[in-house]
């Protein structure tokens, strides 16, 4: 990782290399901490960060799921995104909001600490998140069961979720893979170990509902309102291992991962192996709406 530019930690800018945490910060011991994946992207009309209320409201969100009281408005966050991607200069980053339970006590109970709160970005090129991109990604259904909301919030993006999708990921990856594919409690697809999934059949675009214990994640409410104003209906509802076999297409939806092909899933061809026309058209769709070449959704920009 490149140290550049700053990060803000509680209100303040501090040099990148001096963003320290205390060894007993009750986050890395609990995973009792809550985060967001924003990026910004290099645009010809500067740099902008794409759907940045929705990252800043998810959040929040995440942190009400939780009962944990981020001591700063929206507002205060959002400018504290802002402030932070300038002060790094970098035109195209990643950008990582992260709340979490400090220093001060040990033991389970987390509310006698501090929620302390950072944004850190880094530098993040477009197309860095190359699998499944140009050739289409290798996937395995997982052997790990995505984690029921029964026993804890999926809608929250808490780091406590991520035990669980890192050893999917560790598991595919060691196994040849480039990514995992999770079913959850009731043995429907869930999604990726970090992004959502959707199948086509027949012309029809199909993605798991959010009560299928997956994240509400921000690029798929995209991809699904941009299919839509391009004329194509996505339905909502369970998919199962059978349907991700006999797909025309399959493609996955994430912040870093962008819109990309899935062509094998367990050493099984999806389609013709290759990636599809529609997964090609919505990724160039998508990275029009990304670089503001989208006048229809030049409002998911904010720029700089
Ligand atoms: C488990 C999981 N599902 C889905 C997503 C995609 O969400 P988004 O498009 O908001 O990045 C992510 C990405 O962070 C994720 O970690």
């Amino acid at each position: 990782m490149k140290e550049v530019g700053k990060i803000w930690m509680n209100g303040k800018l501090v040099p990148f290399k001096n963003a320290k945490v205390h060894v007993l910060t009750h986050a890395l011991h609990y995973s009792t901490s809550i985060f967001e994946g924003i990026r910004c992207y290099d645009t010809p009309n500067g740099s902008a960060i794409f759907r940045l209320p929705e990252h800043v409201d998810r959040l929040f969100n995440s942190a009400r799921l939780y009962s944990m009281k981020i001591p700063y408005s929206k507002k205060k966050i959002s400018d504290a995104i802002i402030k932070t991607v300038k002060a790094s200069k970098l035109k195209e980053c990643y950008i990582r909001p992260l709340a979490y339970y400090g220093y001060g006590t040990m033991g389970l109970t987390p509310i006698q600490n501090r929620v302390d709160v950072s944004v850190s970005c880094w530098e993040w090129k477009m197309g860095e998140s190359k699998a499944g991109k140009f050739s289409g990604a290798k996937c395995k259904i997982s052997k790990w069961v995505r984690i029921d909301s029964k026993s804890q919030p999926m809608q929250a993006k808490s780091a406590a979720n991520y035990s669980n999708a890192a050893l999917a990921r560790m598991e595919a990856l060691n196994s040849g893979y480039d990514e995992a594919i999770m079913l959850n409690n009731n043995g429907k697809v869930a999604e990726g170990s970090a992004e959502n999934i959707f199948v086509l059949k027949n012309g029809k675009i199909t993605t798991p509902p959010l009560d299928a214990d997956i994240l509400n994640g921000i690029t798929r409410d995209s991809v699904i309102k941009l299919l839509k104003a391009n004329g194509k209906k996505v339905i909502q509802k369970n998919i199962t291992i059978n349907n991700l076999f006999s797909a025309d297409e399959i493609f996955m939806t994430g912040t870093a991962a962008e819109v990309k092909s899935v062509t094998r899933i367990n050493n099984r061809k999806i389609g013709t192996g290759k990636i599809g026309p529609v997964t090609k058209e919505l990724q160039k769709s998508f990275m029009d709406v990304v670089m503001g070449q989208d006048k229809r959704f030049l409002k998911w920009l904010k720029f700089l």
